[in-house]
């Protein structure tokens, strides 16, 4: 175990090879040598920081971050910001699992917000009216479809029923969001290329149609409208719409059109309510599009291979360093390292059991095609 004195010994030595603040100017101008000068120390339940005063307008590196972190075995946080700068030490590493359950203890009274993950001090949520899009992205078997059913099932069960949509495209042959077919807010499952692109047709003519009827009530986005109904747009092994050489014209064609139908999603369907999830096991030029990696604020990933990859769903390096499933980079305007929250499938099934719809006549499940021809996408509420 280090002491105090250790850790801020093993600090200076660090600013002094990383050359942090070797050379500066100062207001006048004059070129200066200088190292940051300890502050304070603030002992918290969770971390200890170390404060130190660097020039106003220093920015923090790279090479000191990844110093920091990589000289301590504990999670390191670094921040510089008004002249300081804040070295917080955790005492304790990310819990390896986080419960579904255990997000009931914390009341999120936000609409259309899911709880993405725990950090060290602090539970991340993500609001899909602030940031309408996003991605994620993981190697096999780290836990792409585990935070997809746990985002379905807290959206609707935190939700008014009448207020979420979901369209659910599940390019695993079904396995895993064929079980929320029943639900009252699905509107319908694909799990084919075929089955995708007649469903993102419907979703294209419903968005025309809402289309010109925000025009006629001079609506420019829904979050400033009485609509209270988003639809969601999931999409489980996005990887399956990129096309192959081998493959058909017909067949290049119609995934061609699948990913130009969801990259409109990201481009026109923000303001008009529908929120695109994208999942894919291979981030590249061609699973992920680059206008949907574009218009997607919210970048997640789980352990990727490589660098590379993580470069192409994060735009930086990181996610190759994950460790254990469940564990994820979330991006936005910042960035932070989560332990998202697991759900079962028998959890999922038993929460969301009361949303189920079931036709009266034979106790068949819900015809999920002929449901949405009466739908009202802009109902209010
Ligand atoms: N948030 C989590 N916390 C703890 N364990 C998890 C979490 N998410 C997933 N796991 C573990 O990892 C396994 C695989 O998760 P999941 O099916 O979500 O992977 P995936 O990324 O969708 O993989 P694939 O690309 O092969 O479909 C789960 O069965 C579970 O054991
Ligand atoms: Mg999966």
């Amino acid at each position: 175990m280090l002491t105090n004195w250790t850790y801020k010994k093993r600090l200076s030595v660090i600013f002094r090879r990383t050359n942090f603040l070797r050379e500066y100017r100062d207001f006048l101008g004059n070129l200066k040598e200088t190292q940051p000068r300890y502050l304070q120390t603030n002992k918290e339940t969770l971390y200890t920081e170390y404060v130190y005063s660097i020039p106003l307008g220093k920015v923090l590196t790279d090479s000191l971050e990844k110093a920091i972190v990589g000289a301590f075995d504990r999670v390191c946080k670094v921040k510089s910001a008004g002249g300081r700068l804040y070295v917080r030490i955790y005492k304790y590493k990310l819990p390896d699992h986080v419960a579904y359950e255990q997000l009931k203890e914390i009341n999120v009274d936000t609409k259309y917000t899911v709880p993405i993950g725990l950090t060290l001090d602090d539970l991340i949520l993500h609001n899909f009216d602030v940031t309408p899009h996003m991605t994620v992205a993981g190697a096999t078997r780290q836990g792409k479809t585990v935070f997809l059913k746990q985002l379905i099932t807290y959206l609707c069960e935190n939700n008014p029923t009448e207020d979420i949509r979901l369209y659910l495209i599940d390019l695993k042959g079904g396995l895993e969001f064929g079980r929320y077919a029943d639900l009252k807010q699905t509107v319908r499952v694909a799990s084919n290329a075929c089955e995708t692109a007649k469903l993102l047709e419907e979703v294209q003519s419903e968005m025309n149609r809402n289309m010109s009827v925000f025009r006629k009530l001079g609506y420019t986005n829904i979050v400033d409208t009485p609509i209270k109904t988003r639809t969601f747009v999931i999409v489980d092994e996005a990887a399956q719409l990129s096309s192959e050489p081998f493959m058909q014209q017909e067949t290049k064609e119609q995934l061609g059109y699948c990913q130009h139908a969801l990259s409109e999603i990201t481009r026109i369907g923000g303001a008009l309510g529908y929120r695109l999830v994208f999942a894919t096991q291979y981030p590249t030029s061609d699973t992920l599009p680059r206008q949907i990696k574009q218009n997607a604020d919210a970048k997640l990933s789980f352990r990727l291979t490589t660098e590379v990859a993580s470069r192409v769903a994060l735009d930086e390096q990181g996610a190759e360093k994950l460790t254990v499933p469940g564990r994820a980079i979330y991006r936005t305007i910042d960035k932070v390292e989560i332990q998202v929250p697991y759900i079962s499938d028998k959890e999922s099934e038993e929460r969301l059991a009361k949303f189920k719809e079931v036709d009266q006549r034979d106790g068949a499940s819900y015809d999920k095609v002929s449901r949405t021809d009466d739908d009202d996408p802009l109902q209010t509420g």
